[in-house]
């Protein structure tokens, strides 16, 4: 059974960097428990600022085949005149293997544009790093309007993109309504996000030729509800954001990715 992946959206926390060795000790400490047994691995997405460190800690875990350095933005490409902006190879020099793109608070808190994520998504994918694409609709109002939303942004994203590129992305489906931090979340359901899963897949094999697109659902998953996403063959992980700096319930949605694999 391949593994199922947790992906860990700090966003901008923690606030220190004692916390975040305190989370990677946390999952560390798990992984010791369970050793080979596990068949579940965290993709870890610090801040810039504490990138390096978590390499480093990453290096004298025991976390090796567990744990993966990500990042949470790149820039659009490597041309050093972007004040502000982490280039792919700054990353990849880090040991950084994944890269979050077109995470919905990029996407409307800062206007990112499908273009821009595009680029981005392209300079991952230059760069050899493994792009998480997320993608989404904002509201889920009457009817079927959000599906063609979904259905555009899908398109948009990942235009002009080979079946091969296509084929090394990971897509994240993040409903903005289910966000957490988003006034009056509430997470999508199992049944309703792989049927949204089903809507992404479609364009992706449709139109880019790439007919078994690996998926990852994000959305306020807490340790109450991992068990019954990661349960779901339609998801190849969860894509965690506010539970993932709260050490004790990540290490808990650990437990239901392995109690779901079991
Ligand atoms: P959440 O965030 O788990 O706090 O809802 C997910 C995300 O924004 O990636």
């Amino acid at each position: 059974m391949p593994k199922k992946l947790i992906v860990a959206n700090w966003k901008m926390q923690p606030q220190s960097l004692a916390e975040a060795e305190g989370i990677v000790e946390a999952v560390d400490g798990y992984f010791s428990q369970t050793g080979e047994h596990s068949t579940t691995a965290v993709v870890f997405c610090p801040p810039f600022v504490f990138l390096e460190e978590v390499a480093k800690l990453l290096g004298q875990s025991h976390l090796e085949h567990q744990a993966f350095l990500g990042a949470q933005d790149i820039a659009v490409s490597d041309d050093v005149a972007q004040t502000g902006e982490v280039s792919g190879p700054q990353l990849a020099k880090l040991g950084v293997r994944y890269v979050i793109v077109g995470h919905s608070e990029r996407r409307w808190k800062l206007g990112e544009s499908d273009e821009v994520v595009n680029e981005k998504l392209r300079d991952a994918l230059r760069n050899e790093l493994v792009p998480i694409v997320c993608v989404g609709e904002r509201e889920r109002g009457a009817g079927d309007r959000w599906r063609d939303e979904l259905a555009t942004q899908v398109r948009a994203t990942f235009a002009g993109l080979s079946a091969d590129d296509v084929g090394r992305c990971l897509v994240a489906y993040e409903p903005v309504w289910a966000i957490s931090t988003t006034p009056g979340a509430r997470p999508d359901t199992p049944d309703a996000a792989a049927a949204s899963i089903q809507v992404i897949r479609d364009v992706l094999s449709r139109d880019f030729g790439v007919a078994d697109a690996q998926a990852l659902y994000g959305g306020s998953i807490t340790d109450v509800n991992a068990l019954e996403f990661l349960s779901n063959p339609a998801f190849a992980g969860v894509l965690v954001g506010g539970a993932s700096v709260r050490k004790d319930e990540f290490v808990r949605i650990l437990g239901a990715a392995d109690a779901a694999a079991s």
